[in-house]
């Protein structure tokens, strides 16, 4: 991490304080994330019909989650959490520079979204974030310990996912933190079990749910 991470790393220890998203700088501004040029110049419609059956709206989560999703996991030495569908790697970034010794890898489907993401990793020094451009069928996430999904896939797409998600897990233990809508697939898999919420955090039907495999 260089002088500009260990900035952004206090800066983000005084926001990870702050609980309500309304007094919370948001995380695009705090990194220097420049989604709001990039996303008005992805030409949308041709990539929705080049890429038929995937969702590819943006949204970031935001930095309040990303904060109580960090609390929660306690990333231990050399483990490695992914961010599936990680759009601009906000989430990566954040973990990044909370904690050193994980590492932190994602996928995004859209190249601009994906480059800028290296981009800010590379401006802040952070090592240990990975951001691969493509297709989720395409990248090996086999060796993760922790998995982060914010409603990136759809039908047969989350189908899949799932499944190698389920593989992966009756070889080791894993977790896996959805946000949105995704929380109802994964809260009907009986090879999940949901762990509780914060301590002081409701756990409502869209917001942040934690399950660790059985
Ligand atoms: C709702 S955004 C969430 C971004 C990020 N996880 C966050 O929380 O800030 C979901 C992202 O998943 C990406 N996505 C959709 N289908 C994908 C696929 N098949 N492979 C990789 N990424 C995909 C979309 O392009 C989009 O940027």
């Amino acid at each position: 991490m260089n002088a500009r991470g260990y900035r952004a790393r206090r800066a983000l220890l005084r926001h990870a304080r702050m609980r309500n998203s309304a007094r919370c700088m948001d995380s695009d501004r705090l990194f220097g994330v420049a989604t709001s040029l990039i996303e008005p110049r992805i030409d949308h419609q041709t990539k929705i019909v080049v890429h038929r059956a995937e969702q590819i709206d943006h949204e970031s989560a935001p930095y309040p989650v990303i904060a109580s999703l960090f609390r929660r996991l306690r990333l231990d030495r050399g483990d490695v959490f992914w961010d599936l569908g990680c759009g601009y790697g906000q989430v990566l970034i954040c973990g990044a520079l909370l904690n050193r010794r994980a590492r932190f890898r994602g996928v995004e489907l859209l190249g601009e979204r994906a480059h800028e993401g290296r981009r800010i990793a590379r401006r802040l020094g952070l090592a240990n974030v990975e951001i691969v451009s493509g297709h989720v069928h395409d990248v090996d996430f086999g060796g993760g310990d922790c998995f982060f999904v914010f409603d990136p896939f759809l039908g047969t797409t989350l189908a899949r996912v799932i499944k190698r998600l389920c593989r992966i897990a009756e070889r080791r233990p894993i977790r896996i933190a959805s946000f949105g809508m995704t929380n109802e697939v994964m809260a009907r898999l009986d090879w999940l079990r949901p762990l509780p919420p914060e301590r002081g955090g409701g756990e409502g039907v869209l917001d942040l749910r934690l399950f660790t495999s059985r």
